[in-house]
């Protein structure tokens, strides 16, 4: 699919092998899940656009390279978060947004608790950042809320998709790159990645 992009990585697989694991406490998940979002971070930034710069060094003065636009990430609270400080580790300049999104357990509609993005958006790469991408609810409403916020530039990072959340992302946003390190199955009657890892905010936070 094109603009799809499953990371391989075997670094990456072996850790959310041991995320999926039922016995891997909060703790370890914490750590495991922040190993798996600095090394996705690698592959979704590839593409970022360069501007050429000269630099002077201590000894002449040559072409550089400089990032041409300025980093947004996203989370989508809570999950995201998880995700969040291992990746300004890597990117210490990024500005960060957050997006508070509930999924209700009986509709499966997520609703939001809490918006705050920096400005001028329009000008930024925009990183949504959320582990589980199920129905898909909840990335089509934090991309639909940041296109109103003025983002053009977006990209999904989400550790587990199921193929019904790829599909519905796809059919509001057809060429917006998605990264993920897996593919599962099918979602439950519940709304849950089968096989997925559970619930990824509890896991995370021993809810
Ligand atoms: C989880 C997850 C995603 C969402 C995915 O969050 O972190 O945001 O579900 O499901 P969807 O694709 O069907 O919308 P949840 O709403 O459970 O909130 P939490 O992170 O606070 O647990
Ligand atoms: N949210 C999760 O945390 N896990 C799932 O499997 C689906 C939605």
């Amino acid at each position: 699919m094109k603009n799809l992009t499953v990371i391989a990585h075997p670094l990456v697989q072996h850790n959310l092998t041991r995320l999926r694991d039922q016995r891997t406490q909060p703790q370890e998940f914490r750590r495991l899940l922040g190993e798996i979002a600095s090394l996705m971070i690698y592959e979704a930034t590839r593409s970022f656009s360069l501007k050429k710069v000269s630099v002077r060094t201590p000894l002449e003065t040559t072409a550089g390279s400089k990032l041409e636009r300025e980093i947004v990430l996203v989370p989508v609270l809570r999950a995201g978060l998880g995700m969040l400080n291992p990746i300004l580790e890597i990117i210490p300049h990024a500005r960060v947004g957050f997006i508070g999104l509930k999924r209700e357990e009986s509709t499966l509609i997520a609703h939001f608790y809490h918006k705050s993005l920096p400005k001028e958006l329009g000008r930024c790469e925009v990183i949504l950042i959320d582990p589980m991408l199920a129905t898909g609810g909840s990335a089509v409403a934090a991309l639909d809320f940041l296109k109103e916020q003025g983002a053009k530039r977006i990209r999904l990072v989400s550790l587990v998709s199921a193929p019904e959340g790829i599909a519905r992302v796809r059919k509001s946003y057809p060429v917006l790159p998605i990264f993920t390190a897996a593919i599962d199955r099918q979602l439950n009657k519940v709304g849950y990645i089968l096989p997925g890892l559970g619930d990824a905010g509890d896991r995370l936070f021993g809810t």
